[in-house]
């Protein structure tokens, strides 16, 4: 486990944060389903499910974050994550590509930006380009349906995306590695 890993468990245990202090809107909706369950323990795979559909992985800060609020260790989240095979921890490309299929994002033509993508990069949902540069993830709803269609690229969520502008992003990547 690597100091920053180390250092955002700190971050969990010593505070007692209902919200994640990013802001981010898709903890909005994973607070709502953790509450829905009653923050019930039983309930982690339920939690980890949604996570995925809302993140399209499970990176360690989430891990962290469904276990300080189920009041689970983090080795057992940790554990039921890495144990079934339908979760994925971390995208293995040196870029991540996540398109929202949300039902908001799916009027707004995301299955469009999902093919081009896949055309783009020649990979299907769930896969990783054979150089290592792009992972292609879906989620459904990033609690960012006001500006659907949406997209995450390495983490930051651009909303109001084209099929040109994803291809751009995407060409770039696979062209020279960069933003
Ligand atoms: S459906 Fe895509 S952000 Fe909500």
């Amino acid at each position: 486990m690597d100091s920053q890993t180390v250092n955002r468990k700190d971050q969990y245990t010593k505070s007692t944060p209902k919200q994640h202090p990013s802001g981010d809107k898709r903890f909005k909706i994973l607070d709502a389903t953790m509450k829905r369950h009653q923050y019930q323990q039983d309930a982690l795979i339920e939690v980890l499910h949604k996570a995925q559909e809302l993140f399209g992985y499970l990176e360690n800060d989430l891990l962290y974050y469904i276990a300080h609020n189920l009041k689970l260790p983090p080795s057992r989240v940790y554990g039921v994550a890495t144990f079934y095979h339908l979760f994925s921890l971390a995208p293995k490309g040196v870029h991540s590509c996540v398109v929202c299929t949300g039902t908001a994002c799916y009027v707004k033509g995301a299955a469009n930006l999902l093919a081009t993508v896949e055309k783009c990069a020649k990979i299907h949902a769930g896969e990783t380009t054979p150089d290592g540069k792009l992972s292609l993830l879906t989620a459904r709803c990033l609690g960012a349906c006001g500006i659907a269609p949406a997209v995450v690229f390495d983490g930051t969520v651009c909303g109001h995306q084209t099929p040109e502008l994803v291809t751009e992003k995407i060409e770039g990547w696979l062209k020279h590695g960069s933003d």
